[in-house]
């Protein structure tokens, strides 16, 4: 059976054509970034003007790519949320109305199971495990039963630490979006003599906090006066920031010992995770599971640990319609009728797991 799958959470405006067998036969992202980064962060009401413009071309090119047809489809697949409710509608309503047109049945995905789902893609993935979505939105640590049987122990208690990459990449004048530009700069860089906060990597929890670093990176900033400009805040729009002359070689090294704070806070949490749960497995997925660093040290840990790490691969870690498919499909085994979610809606904070 062939499922078309939708996803339009963000920023991202992405189909792809997928089997019940987990098998992927295409799959599209279109990303707004462009029309996002002069504003320094995702839009709601762009980007789902946007999802809008984009959708009918990106579906069209998932069906041409993966050589199917809508006659050959078996079912709709959809990101029902966590998300920007607007730009959620948007998915949810063309794929409502497509499987309405077709007479084939609708499920809705949600974002961070489709996330965790992307493990499958390429791996063969035991239960139960660990898994981690670290991305813009989120920062969670859950316990992985059975697919679809998922329980969140951790959560970041403020901002996701995707989103702590993006705000102090645009602190530090690199532009937006952030994370792939910190990890493009912070390479193999000597931080010596620069200290950030490691945001409650001690405490019992699963949780995180990584809003006092990014005040702390601020604060060095500002200490350092490696700006002109001192109304320096995280809000706004982006200025045209360049570093005094001198001072330029600082922000490559404030951007690598933020990188490390972060990583070495998330790969305490995990370790701590698979500790109390004796696991064999960590999956780690979402956006910011596609900085190199990162993915180097949780190689270098797990192996340590003697267990196994699943990481997809790079596309499958930002936002995809993919991942989306591969969570579905165990939905598509239910008994439910075809009509049965047809009255589905947008879920902007979904909190079932
Ligand atoms: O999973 P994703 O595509 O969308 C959400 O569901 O949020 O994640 C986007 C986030 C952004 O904050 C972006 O800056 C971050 O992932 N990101 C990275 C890297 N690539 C994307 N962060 C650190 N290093 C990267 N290479
Ligand atoms: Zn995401």
């Amino acid at each position: 059976m062939y499922i078309l799958a939708i996803e339009t959470s963000c920023d991202e405006t992405a189909a792809a054509i997928v089997d019940n067998n987990g098998k992927v036969l295409s799959n599209i992202v279109a990303s707004q970034v462009e029309d996002h980064a002069a504003f320094g962060g995702v839009v709601p009401e762009i980007a789902s003007r946007r999802h809008i413009e984009l959708i009918q071309p990106v579906v069209n090119q998932a069906f041409r790519e993966a050589d199917v047809t809508l006659s050959d489809l078996g079912g709709i697949a959809v990101t029902q949320g966590p998300g920007l409710v607007g730009a959620l509608l948007v998915g949810v309503s063309f794929a409502k109305a497509l499987a309405y047109g077709l007479d084939i049945p609708i499920r809705g995905v949600n974002h961070l199971e489709g996330h965790l789902s992307a493990a499958c893609i390429e791996h063969d993935v035991s239960y139960p495990h660990i898994g981690a979505v670290v991305s813009g939105g989120h920062t969670s640590i859950y316990k992985v039963n059975v697919p679809g049987g998922i329980i969140q122990i951790g959560q970041t208690k403020d901002d996701a630490a995707g989103e702590a990459f993006d705000k102090v990449a645009k602190l530090l004048g690199l532009g937006y979006p952030g994370g792939v530009l910190i990890d493009r700069i912070a390479q193999d860089v000597d931080y010596t003599g620069i200290d950030l906060p490691r945001p409650m990597i001690s405490d019992n929890s699963y949780d995180f906090s990584f809003s006092g670093l990014k005040t702390a990176v601020l604060n060095l900033v500002i200490k350092l006066k490696i700006f002109p400009d001192l109304d320096l805040s995280f809000s706004g729009l982006p200025k045209k920031r360049r570093a005094l002359p001198g001072k330029e070689v600082l922000i490559p090294k404030i951007a690598a010992a933020f990188q490390d704070a972060v990583i070495d806070v998330i790969i305490a949490k995990l370790v701590r995770a698979i500790k109390d749960y004796n696991m064999g497995l960590l999956v780690v997925t979402g956006g910011v599971a596609s900085n190199n660093s990162l993915r180097d040290c949780l190689k270098e840990t797990t192996d340590k640990l003697g267990i196994q790490l699943i990481i997809p691969d790079k596309k499958y870690c930002t936002d995809n319609a993919a991942m989306i498919g591969i969570a579905s499909i165990r939905q598509f085994k239910d008994k439910d009728g075809k009509n049965a979610y047809l009255n589905m809606n947008a879920i902007s904070r979904w909190r079932w797991l």
